[in-house]
């Protein structure tokens, strides 16, 4: 079983991206063959400082190994260094109609949001159905916001089954199909993980609590929580509180039950519940720290990381791009 990520570094990671990408993709390396890259072609479509652009990658390569991606047990690697899916990404477009792009809600988002509309955002799912199928990807874990770039992804792949592969048969594949449709892995507790404004956490939204933000940092990302203006003595409602969800994403079932409870009866305010938020979070990422700073003390470490794990995906994106350009005709 193969699987497949990625994620654009198009900033500092925060703990949305944890527990909505990272902490399931790091599961999964111990069920099977693990590939995830760093999406930089696709942070293009908003970066223009090269050397921004640059250091993100090598920081998201940093943060992704000492959260506990293993490199020998999965490949990391930047996707520009299989440049293969750029190829693959145009066959797709040849087959991909405008009107399936154009109901994409990522694209309008970012328009709506003041982002220029070049033509490289609106394909933008193309480029992602190559990354994906390029490696026979076989399950692809993201948050749900992808949702809808995995159906993209599997309408995509029908497509150039249907068009190049069955009727007339690939020779190399013995079913006649010529891409993989993958499945979507959205990890159902932590589909969405509230910024500090309850809106979903997003680097766009500037509402992010960092992963490895220092401690004044975080403490007073954590302290920032919107809450509405209960006194402190009132009883309070955990189950509409961000509080009580980023802490259900770090403390145990008893404690969070706890927390809850201390909600119900009133007597505590919420800067109290967010300082024991605070403690618990940045003990959850010690050992993260720990291991990041381990990491920093190797200066060569995250670039042969990122060698090697380049060479293993070469290797499987080789053998898919001859499949795709003998069944196309090229
Ligand atoms: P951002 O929204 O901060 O720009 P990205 O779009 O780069 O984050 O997301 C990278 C990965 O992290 C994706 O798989 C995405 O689904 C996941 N992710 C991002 N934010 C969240 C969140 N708030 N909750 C769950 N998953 C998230
Ligand atoms: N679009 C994804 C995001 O913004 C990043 C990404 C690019 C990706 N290619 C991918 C994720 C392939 C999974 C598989 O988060």
């Amino acid at each position: 079983m193969r699987i497949l990520s990625g994620i654009q570094p198009t900033g500092i990671l925060h703990i949305g991206n944890y527990f909505g990408m990272m902490r399931p993709a790091i599961a999964l390396q111990d069920e099977g063959e693990a590939l995830y890259f760093i999406a930089d072609y696709h942070a293009l479509t908003s970066i223009r400082e090269p050397t921004v652009l640059r250091e993100n990658s090598r920081r998201v390569a940093l943060d992704f190994l000492a959260c506990g991606l293993n490199p020998d047990k999965a490949a990391l690697f930047r996707q520009s260094d299989v440049p293969q899916v750029t190829e693959l990404a145009w066959i797709l477009s040849t087959i991909t109609p405008v009107s399936r792009l154009e109901l994409a809600h990522s694209y309008k988002d970012k328009i709506a949001r003041g982002a220029a509309a070049a033509a490289g955002l609106f394909i933008y799912p193309v480029l992602m159905a190559a990354d994906i199928l390029i490696y026979d990807s076989d399950i692809v874990p993201v948050g749900k916001d992808q949702k809808q770039h995995l159906e993209i992804t599997r309408d995509i792949a029908a497509r150039i089954n249907e068009t190049f592969g069955s009727k007339r048969k690939a020779q190399s594949e013995p079913d006649g199909q010529i891409l993989k449709l993958p499945e979507t892995r959205i990890q159902p507790q932590t589909e969405v993980v509230p910024g500090i404004d309850g809106q979903k956490m997003s680097k766009s939204y500037g509402n992010t609590i960092d992963i490895f933000g220092d401690e004044k940092e975080m403490r007073k990302r954590v302290m920032s929580i919107v809450t509405d203006s209960t006194p402190v003595d009132a009883p309070k409602d955990p189950e509409t509180s961000t509080i009580v969800q980023l802490y259900g994403l770090v403390a145990s079932k008893e404690e969070v039950d706890d927390m809850r409870e201390q909600f119900r009866k009133g007597g505590r305010g919420y800067g109290d519940f967010k300082k024991q938020l605070f403690e618990k979070l940045w003990d959850y990422f010690a050992p993260m720290r720990k291991r990041r700073d381990e990491i920093l003390r190797h200066e060569d470490y995250v670039e042969g990381v990122l060698a090697q794990g380049a060479k293993r995906a070469n290797s499987i994106a080789d053998g898919v791009m001859k499949r795709v350009r003998q069944a196309v005709g090229l």
